[in-house]
């Protein structure tokens, strides 16, 4: 007999089915809590809360697991292409050679963007932050194609529509930060030599893509790609579940994983890199302030997960990654050894271990995106191309399961019926 859970409240027993996923993951299925009870349930930050069933990826964050669609993250960073691990997180499979050369065909004949959405970026001022502009002008992609609000509409154009524009749209604000022109895409490149030509090529000189940075950001892109029911991913999924577009959606999901507690922290770490060391580089003063973050308001950013209690595994490949990048290029960056002293020094400390407290994904892909010419500011645009096939494939399945409207309950604490006061008697 399958398992049930039961409750007790008010004098009344209840049962409520179990389920296990396909990694032995469990969970009880109340649904129907509220209508048997009256009671809903309290769960802050959705910390134990499992908003849906998915079949994209896999985490344990006790045993440092990460799998897309039952690949493990470290072989396919080792063997996999970007576009080739966008096409298993939204299609479910590895792309045969002919699904991948339609697929990849498809996003290369697209990565040309509406000249008028030139008018709406010219409208920004010129120190905007690159992810306000991405999310306003991918938001403003829907009105570009407007069928994508219609229900029978050719989701498979506006996934390549995404894939392909999204790096041509987050190279025009570098560009114009410089005060340089912005440029065309060129599609007889590939994905990344492409987006990397845009960045950095020059009407005055040629750019020539180095083989070591589009592998270092093959990977790290690979590594952001997808990461279950997160922040922005949520967001995402909650936005679409109204049946609001993809474009909207996404847009909503790139506004999400700005904040500096999610993708934002990629910035951030970086930027307190940068202060330990001019502070002199004594790592220790900042470990104190992090451990008196009730009184200092300091966090060590790219330190904690909400589910991992472990080393992040994108955290392991990553700082393998920006030793060995750096050391390809010939670039000596101080802050890769503060950044290791932190972590030491982190990792001896009672209130990190007791916490659990282990580097994340954004600890080291900073100083890797610096090694290859990135700037800071451009650093969370980089995780939501890398995060884009995640989101679609999410909306996508939140989609096809029809999942029901998200639309949480609360617990309301405010003032109980009084009457109105006209304002001459307040
Ligand atoms: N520095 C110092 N203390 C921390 C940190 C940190 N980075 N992270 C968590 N803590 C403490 C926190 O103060 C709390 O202590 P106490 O039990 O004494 O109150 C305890 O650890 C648990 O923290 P929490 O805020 O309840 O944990 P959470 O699971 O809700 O938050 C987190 C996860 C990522 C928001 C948090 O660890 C954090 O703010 N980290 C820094 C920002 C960061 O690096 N974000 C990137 C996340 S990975 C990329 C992504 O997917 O977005």
């Amino acid at each position: 007999m399958a398992n049930t859970a039961e409750l007790t409240v008010d004098g009344k027993s209840y049962s409520f089915p179990t389920l296990e996923g396909t990694e032995h993951e469990k969970a009880f299925d109340i649904s129907n809590l509220r209508d048997q009870t009256g009671y809903v349930t309290l769960d802050r930050g959705y910390k134990n809360t499992g908003a849906t069933k998915s079949a994209i990826t896999f985490l344990d964050g006790e045993l440092g697991i990460l799998q897309y669609r039952g690949y493990s993250i470290e072989d396919l960073a080792a063997k996999a292409s970007f576009l080739e691990v966008a096409y298993l997180l939204i299609y479910g499979e590895l792309p045969t050679q002919e699904e991948f050369s339609k697929f990849e065909d498809g996003i290369r004949r697209h990565t040309l963007v509406n000249e008028d959405m030139r008018k709406i970026f010219n409208g920004f001022p010129v120190n905007a932050h690159p992810m306000g502009v991405l999310s306003s002008l991918v938001s403003a992609m829907s009105t570009f194609y407007p069928d994508s609000q219609e229900e029978k509409t050719d989701l498979d154009l506006h996934i390549v529509r995404l894939l392909a524009k999204l790096p041509t749209i987050a190279t025009w604000s570098y560009k114009r930060s410089l005060g340089h022109p912005t440029n065309y895409p060129k599609n007889n490149l590939d994905y990344i030599p492409n987006f990397l030509n845009m960045m950095f090529s020059l009407p005055v000189e040629d750019y020539k893509v180095d083989p070591v940075v589009a592998e270092a950001l093959n990977v790290l892109l690979i590594l952001h790609a997808d990461h279950e029911q997160n922040c922005s991913t949520s967001t995402v999924r909650l936005v679409g579940s109204s049946q609001a577009n993809i474009y909207s959606s996404i847009s909503s999901g790139i506004s999400a994983l700005w904040g500096p507690l999610h993708g934002g922290a990629n910035q951030e770490v970086i930027e307190m890199l940068e202060d330990i060391k001019a502070d002199g580089g004594d790592v220790s003063k900042y470990v104190e302030m992090a451990k008196n973050a009730k009184t200092t308001g300091f966090r060590l950013f790219g330190f904690g997960h909400r589910v991992y209690k472990n080393f992040d595994p994108r955290a392991k490949i990553i700082k393998k990654a920006a030793d060995d990048v750096l050391t390809k290029l010939g670039v000596n960056d101080p802050i890769l050894e503060i950044a290791k002293g932190l972590e030491e020094a982190a990792l001896n400390d009672d209130y990190f271990v007791s916490r659990k407290l282990y580097p994340n994904v954004d600890f080291y892909s900073g100083i890797i995106y610096r090694a290859l010419g990135i700037p800071t500011n451009m650093f969370t645009v980089m995780f939501a191309i890398g995060r884009l096939p995640g989101w679609i494939a999410q909306w996508k399945e939140m989609r096809e399961q029809k999942e029901p409207i998200g639309r949480p309950r609360q617990i309301y604490t405010g003032a109980t019926l009084r009457e109105f006061v006209p304002i001459e008697k307040r």
